[in-house]
């Protein structure tokens, strides 16, 4: 990251969090800023907005009962990039501001080692060296990178298919509609990584906090980082 990126993310950190608040009570630890929060919403609503209409216009089973909600085929046809575009900018700026801690690491090749595992909740807690994010986290957010520059790539020969090539509207169609379903199939499992599967987790998205417990249990390394305390310890201690 460049240091006139830190710069800029320092500033937006800073004023978001004078305009919105995280309070972290004894037990917890602060996950996630407002800044992150309102970045990783505004990330949501648009992802969500452009799959809808998205959707309606991809297939005309969905295009019956989906276009109605935003206006009719022509106004779904016209939101469609416009909220493509704007998930884009709302993740460039996420990606700027989650790029450092998303590099991949030794640890995160061991993760992936140990997927299975994870997946099916054989171990109560993750590896000591899973820091603040894990191996599949850094996954699905270098394939939301990779899918972003596609949507965007693709998306425009599509939005302005009287001055491309057919050809190229040709391919563009295929490379969108594949990227939508990898991220469909992303956003479910995401979902319920971050609500039902791993309980604890959402309130990192809502308050901002997470407790002690969810971090040595889901991200020791990380916990051992902002506390300066044992993991292992705490853990075996609170059994
Ligand atoms: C609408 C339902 C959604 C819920 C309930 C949800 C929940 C969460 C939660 C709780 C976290 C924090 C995880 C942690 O701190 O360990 C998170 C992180 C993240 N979210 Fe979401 N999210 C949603 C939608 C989305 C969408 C639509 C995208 C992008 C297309 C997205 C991208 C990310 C990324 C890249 C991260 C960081 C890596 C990760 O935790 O997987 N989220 N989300």
């Amino acid at each position: 990251m460049s240091g006139q990126a830190e710069r800029f993310d320092d500033a937006a950190r800073r004023e978001f969090a004078r305009h919105g608040r995280t309070v972290v009570r004894p037990g917890t630890l602060l996950r996630h800023p407002v800044y992150t929060r309102v970045l990783h919403w505004s990330v949501a609503i648009f992802f969500v907005l452009s799959l809808l209409t998205g959707f309606a216009i991809y297939s005309p089973w969905l295009y019956r009962w989906l276009a109605p909600l935003f206006g009719g085929g022509p106004m779904t046809r016209f939101l469609h990039p416009w909220f493509g575009l704007a998930f884009d900018l709302a993740f460039f700026f996420q990606f700027v501001n989650w790029f450092a801690p998303m590099a991949w690491t030794a640890a995160d090749r061991r993760w992936l080692r140990r997927v299975k595992a994870y997946a099916t909740n054989e171990e109560k807690v993750e590896a000591e060296d899973v820091g603040f994010f894990n191996g599949g986290q850094k996954l699905y957010f270098w394939a939301i990178v990779v899918s972003g520059l596609l949507f965007l790539v693709t998306g425009l020969p599509l939005w302005f298919d009287d001055a491309a090539p057919r050809w190229l509207v040709a391919l563009s169609y295929v490379v969108h509609d594949i990227a939508a379903l990898i991220m469909l199939a992303g956003f479910i499992v995401h979902v319920y990584e971050g609500t039902a599967a791993q309980p604890g987790t959402f309130s990192s998205m809502t308050d901002g906090t997470v407790t002690d417990e969810w971090a040595w249990t889901h991200h020791p390394a990380w916990y051992r980082e902002a506390t300066g305390r044992d993991p292992r310890e705490d853990y075996e201690q609170a059994k």
